[in-house]
């Protein structure tokens, strides 16, 4: 008999290149850490909103900015089979803007307050904590501007991080101006970099962005900017005062930072209120998160000149940054409770039981396909679980089954009638 496919053994897959699998048990700690990042923005009254993954290209040319690394270099672009450029997506403000406006929800009460989760798509050089799938959880609050609003977002950001356990990051923070001091600053900022020794390509950035070109990391570049005129000290009247008021907020909620007036972010949408939050134990890509206010992005997308503040939390870097701490998320554990049935007869009555404690919420897993004693106790251990129900022909005459308390190794025969219920009281769900 021929085999129905060709018996060449290939080699196996991998994932494509810079994009991370979370398999167990790091898998949990993911979901444990974009869980706790998603349950500080719920804590603020933020709605979850689902969003499609690729959009027309057109979408983030204009949103996020055409002379960005992000639009020119990084975005993974295609022609559909209708001929459509569509473009997975590298961020999540464009793609929230889009839906407010499409669906109308910012003729509603304001602000709307979204956040969400998922995959965004980068064509980064790959590296430690850069990959070209990452994750972010994200929250915008549409249609107010208004400093306590800047407060909160932040701070929800900073609880979000602090519910995990890390504490040694950082939050920069910065003003980036608005339509009455951008322009004059730019200016300034252009007549200042235009009189240096530039070489062409940086002349040409600050021809056509010059903030970018404060953000050169060559040490001749950066000894040569140091005296640059910085947006803080150029701020008008209401923009100074807008982020005067965003501090004292911060200072009576109790989130500390520091005032880096040499922000630059990846995204041209950016006005008044920009930060980051910076992890020292994670190298180069030591930005866990970032955000900050829009005035302008949701005119520019077709929509009403409201205004908008939001942040990007990575979940990627979030994950590597607990390592740094050396610590972990997640319960650690994948059941509470193993079932250890010895036969036939016993493995049908531990089906029930499993089935009814795991309508207490009570997380249970059982020992499959007829295993030992031996190997089902081993399987019993590895799964964390708390307690192990071990049940046999001796045990099913008798009517009760052993509960192996597996953390003291203590054996507690308990009526089978009446299990459930003593779980139901042992274990915490
Ligand atoms: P972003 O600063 O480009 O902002 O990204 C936010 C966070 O996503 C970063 O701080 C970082 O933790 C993570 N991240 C970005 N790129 C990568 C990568 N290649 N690999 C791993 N992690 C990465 C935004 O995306 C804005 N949409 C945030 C925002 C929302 N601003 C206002 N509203």
């Amino acid at each position: 008999m021929t085999a129905p496919h060709s018996a060449t053994k290939i080699a196996p897959f991998s994932a494509p290149k810079g994009v991370p699998d979370y398999v167990p048990p790091q898998s949990d700690e993911f979901v444990a850490v974009r869980s706790g990042l998603i349950r500080a923005a719920t804590l603020a009254g933020y709605e979850h909103i689902e969003l499609p993954i690729f959009e027309d290209t057109a979408l983030f040319a204009r949103g996020v900015g055409e002379s960005t690394d992000v639009v020119t270099k990084e975005m993974y672009t295609f022609a559909d089979r209708g001929e459509r450029s569509v473009t997975l997506r590298p961020e999540g403000t464009a793609g929230v803007m889009r839906a407010v406006i499409e669906h109308g929800l910012d003729r509603g009460v304001l602000p709307v307050k979204l956040c969400y989760a998922g995959p965004f798509f980068r064509y980064e050089r790959p590296q430690a904590g850069r990959y070209r799938q990452l994750q972010q959880v994200g929250v915008e609050a549409i249609g107010v501007d208004d400093p306590a609003l800047d407060a909160e977002v932040i701070a929800v950001a900073d609880a979000g991080f602090r519910s995990l356990g890390l504490d040694g990051f950082r939050l920069e923070i910065t003003s980036l101006g608005d339509d009455t001091c951008r322009p004059q600053y730019r200016e300034k900022l252009q007549e200042f970099l235009l009189k240096l020794p530039l070489d062409e390509a940086t002349r040409n950035r600050a021809n056509i962005n010059p903030l970018r070109v404060l953000d050169d990391k060559r040490p001749e570049v950066k000894a040569m900017t140091a005296d640059a005129p910085l947006m803080l000290d150029n701020l008008s009247d209401s923009a100074k005062a807008h982020f005067e008021e965003v501090l004292m907020h911060l200072d009576a909620i109790g989130v500390p930072y520091v005032i880096n007036p040499r922000m630059v972010r990846g995204l041209d949408y950016y006005t008044k209120t920009t930060f980051e939050f910076v992890h020292d134990g994670l190298g180069a890509q030591s930005g866990i998160g970032g955000g900050g206010r829009y005035d302008g992005l949701m005119g520019e997308l077709g929509g009403q000149p409201l205004s908008g503040i939001g942040f990007g939390l990575g979940v990627d870097r979030t994950l590597l940054a607990l390592a740094a701490e050396g610590k972990t998320a997640g319960s650690g554990t994948r059941v509470d409770v193993f079932g250890v049935p010895m036969g036939e007869s016993a493995k049908s009555k531990l089906v029930v039981i499993a089935a009814q404690l795991r309508q207490r919420g009570i997380r249970v897993d059982l020992a499959y396909g007829g295993r030992g004693l031996k190997g089902a106790m081993k399987a019993a251990d590895r799964s964390g679980a708390a307690f192990a129900l071990i049940l046999g022909d001796r045990e099913l005459e008798a009517g009760t089954v052993v509960v192996k308390n597996l953390r003291t190794a203590e054996q507690t025969p308990v009526e089978l009638s009446n299990v459930v219920d003593y779980l139901g009281s042992n274990v915490s769900v």
